[in-house]
């Protein structure tokens, strides 16, 4: 009696949890122009808020993907989209923690004669917003051409800032960017 009784319960309780976290897609994906994929995982959401699709569906978002218009962070950091529970308080706020959505990598640019060159995200981040660098500067991904010193030199990729002033020069301190031995 008692173990049937605890069978139902699981029935209850544990199917329509591990149910719904199964028949819908975990990841959706978020294409921007400016600055590349943003990921959102169902199954992570469904474990922090309970299994409750009305908290985000069709208030928040519409399950038929293409009614939902595209929403900038400044809308989001009003409430919008992502920002509904991304404010601080229900969850980290849009305003912050922007690699937590947006995650970024170090970049690695192959040379072989001068020495390889990493950029570093993370370094760059601290100072800037990435709207300073893309899509103007670089294209989040494949695509970019590449570029000389010398064009460098004259404002281009890295010498937009990298003129001695506002960082320092392209034009010295090669063994800042260059891995030389
Ligand atoms: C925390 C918010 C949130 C919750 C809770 C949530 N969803 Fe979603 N869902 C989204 C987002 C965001 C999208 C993508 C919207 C877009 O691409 O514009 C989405 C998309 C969908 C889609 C369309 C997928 C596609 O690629 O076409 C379906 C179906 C869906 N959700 C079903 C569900 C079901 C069923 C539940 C409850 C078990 C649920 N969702 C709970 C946020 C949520
Ligand atoms: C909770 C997740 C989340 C956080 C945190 C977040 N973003 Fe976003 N961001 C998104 C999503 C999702 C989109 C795409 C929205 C769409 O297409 O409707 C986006 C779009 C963007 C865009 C393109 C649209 C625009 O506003 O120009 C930029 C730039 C951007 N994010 C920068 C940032 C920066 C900088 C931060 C930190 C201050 C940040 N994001 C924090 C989820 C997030
Ligand atoms: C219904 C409220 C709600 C909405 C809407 C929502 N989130 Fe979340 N999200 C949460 C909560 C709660 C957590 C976990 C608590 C925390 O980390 O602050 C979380 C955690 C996350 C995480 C960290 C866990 C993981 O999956 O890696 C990411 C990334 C994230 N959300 C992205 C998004 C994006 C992108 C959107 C919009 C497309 C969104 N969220 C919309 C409530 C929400
Ligand atoms: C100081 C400039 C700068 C800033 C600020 C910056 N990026 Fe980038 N980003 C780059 C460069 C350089 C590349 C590499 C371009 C290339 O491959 O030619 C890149 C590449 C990317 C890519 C593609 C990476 C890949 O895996 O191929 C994404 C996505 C991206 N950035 C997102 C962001 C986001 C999100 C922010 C803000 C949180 C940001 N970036 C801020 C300079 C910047
Ligand atoms: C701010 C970082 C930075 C500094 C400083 C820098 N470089 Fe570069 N350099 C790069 C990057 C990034 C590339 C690869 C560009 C690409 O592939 O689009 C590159 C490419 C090159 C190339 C191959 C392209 C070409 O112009 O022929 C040479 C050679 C080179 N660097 C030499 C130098 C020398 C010499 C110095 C010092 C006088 C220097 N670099 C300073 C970042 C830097
Ligand atoms: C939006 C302006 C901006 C752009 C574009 C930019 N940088 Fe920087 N970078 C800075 C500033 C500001 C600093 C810190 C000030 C200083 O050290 O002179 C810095 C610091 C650095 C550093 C030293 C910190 C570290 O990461 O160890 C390296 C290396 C570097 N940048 C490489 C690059 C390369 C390579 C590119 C191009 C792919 C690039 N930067 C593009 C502004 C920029």
């Amino acid at each position: 009696m008692k173990l049937r009784l605890l069978v139902i319960l699981l029935l209850l309780i544990v199917l329509p949890s591990s149910l719904y976290a199964r028949w819908i897609k975990d990841r959706v994906s978020f294409n921007t122009e400016s600055v590349g994929t943003v990921e959102f995982s169902h199954y992570n959401h469904l474990e922090a808020i309970g299994n409750n699709c009305p908290t985000c569906h069709n208030q928040v978002f519409h399950v038929v993907t293409s009614k939902n218009p595209t929403v900038t962070m400044a809308e989001m950091a009003k409430g919008k989209s992502c920002g509904a529970c991304h404010n601080g308080r229900q969850a980290f706020s849009v305003k912050q923690d922007c690699s937590t959505c947006h995650p970024t990598r170090d970049i690695l640019f192959k040379e072989e004669e001068t020495g390889d060159v990493t950029f570093s995200h993370d370094a760059h981040t601290a100072m800037f917003g990435c709207r300073e660098c893309h899509p103007d500067l670089f294209t989040p991904g494949k695509g970019n051409p590449r570029v000389t010193m010398d064009q460098m030199a004259e404002g281009a990729s890295c010498g937009a800032c990298h003129d001695g002033s506002t960082a320092f020069s392209v034009e010295e301190d090669c063994e800042n960017c260059h891995q030389m031995e």
